[in-house]
């Protein structure tokens, strides 16, 4: 049996409650015990007898378990930045620029795509990301589909990053296709691109899946073994976030659109409600009602949406900041992108939290509060980072 603990005098949050905020702050002395890659114990006080040799002290430090980001439009080519200095002088984003980066990733090699989806990861890491979602969508076609998710993993190899994937062929409509064909499509490529994948989505807006199409792809995703992770209520209010939650999706995202009621409905159930800051502040046309869904006790996440076209930052500890701005306090923040995010991937208990049982994934920042995260808005890094109980730094 492989035993470790790392030990600090400071401050650390294991993120031991349940709801949206209870991070169980532990001050002064505390004891990490891990076995096997899996924490064994944490508690407060010193070091004992019996307690494993290999210690790491990060002193003052803050610790958290790793960051989870539970939204990421990662694997693209392309450069869509024209389009944030247009929106900048008033126009609305409508989603049509997804079919510019969808030319541009279709023309990109492999190698390319590779390349500079490992970058964005290794970006992401550098910020204290140890599990992150990424997003197929930018190839629409089904075999494009297919290599951008077979691509997401070979990005991801040879480094201990956790990846999650998504598969999201109805992300936008091909010229010349509808959207009932479009869906129709993604359906029948579920045989070939299940296996490839860990959830499904759809980008439910008027103009591009209404709720009855985003409903025949989840329902065809679920078949195939995929759970629901669902764009909703992101640019129009159609209703989408409560069919997701009445589907028993993971996770309804955005909800820029949704009312104080439909947060108030949102918390009958058990779907996790993402928050993406970044984009709900840059595009301007409305953010969530996060104090309605914070204070009615639905579970929250937050995540960072990088994407090609409305945000292009995989940082967590902006996204969190970011959060501050929206009105969530910094504990439901840090809660929200640890344990809330790691419920939206189905893997509460298992990572986003430092409990018996779960991976040793612990981040010790260049910060001894959380408040830093407020405080110096994106601007906090990790000092050491552990992936499974291995340091990577
Ligand atoms: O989450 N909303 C849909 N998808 C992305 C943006 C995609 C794009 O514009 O390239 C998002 O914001
Ligand atoms: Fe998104």
């Amino acid at each position: 049996m492989n035993r470790s603990a790392i030990v600090g005098s400071g401050r650390l949050l294991p993120m031991s409650g349940a709801r949206t905020g209870d991070c169980g702050a532990i001050d002064g002395s505390w004891v990490v015990v891990i076995e096997d890659g899996l924490i064994r114990e944490v508690r407060a006080g010193l070091l004992r007898g019996g307690d494993p040799d290999i210690v790491e002290d990060v002193g003052s430090a803050l610790a958290t378990p790793g960051l989870v980001d539970s939204h990421t439009h990662l694997i693209y080519a392309g450069d869509r930045s024209d389009e944030a200095a247009v929106r900048s002088r008033g126009e609305r984003y409508s989603g049509g620029g997804i079919l510019r980066t969808v030319a541009s990733t279709t023309a990109a090699n492999d190698d390319t795509l590779v390349q500079e989806t490992r970058a964005r990861l290794l970006e992401a890491r550098a910020h204290g990301t140890t599990t992150i979602e990424v997003k197929s969508g930018y190839g629409l076609e089904a075999g494009q589909e297919l290599r951008l998710l077979r691509l997401i993993a070979e990005s991801g190899e040879g480094q201990p990053l956790r990846i999650r994937r998504t598969y999201l062929g109805a992300h936008a409509v091909p010229a010349g296709s509808t959207p009932g064909e479009q869906a129709e499509a993604v359906i029948a490529a579920l045989p070939q691109v299940a296996p490839e994948a860990d959830h499904i989505d759809v980008f439910c807006e008027p103009a591009l899946f209404d709720l009855e199409l985003t409903r025949r792809v989840a329902v065809a995703g679920a078949a195939h073994g995929l759970p629901l992770k669902l764009h909703a209520d992101q640019l129009e209010r159609t209703g989408a976030a409560l069919l997701g939650a009445e589907l028993g999706a993971l996770s309804v995202d955005h909800l820029e659109q949704i009312s104080e009621d439909d947060a108030h409905e949102l918390a009958g159930f058990g779907t996790v409600a993402t928050v993406l800051p970044g984009p709900a502040l840059m595009l301007g046309a409305g953010v969530p009602p996060v104090r309605a869904l914070l204070d009615t006790g639905v579970t929250v996440a937050v995540g960072s949406d990088a994407n090609a076209g409305t945000f292009g930052e995989p940082s967590m500890p902006l996204a969190i900041g970011l959060a501050v701005a929206l009105g969530f306090t910094i504990d439901e923040a840090v809660w929200a992108a640890t344990a809330g995010a790691a419920r939206s991937l189905g893997l509460g208990g298992e990572i986003g939290s430092l409990e018996p049982g779960a991976a040793a994934d612990v981040v010790a920042w260049d910060a001894e509060h959380e408040g830093a995260f407020a405080l110096r808005l994106g601007g906090v890094r990790p000092e050491w980072t552990w992936f499974g109980g291995r340091s990577e730094d």
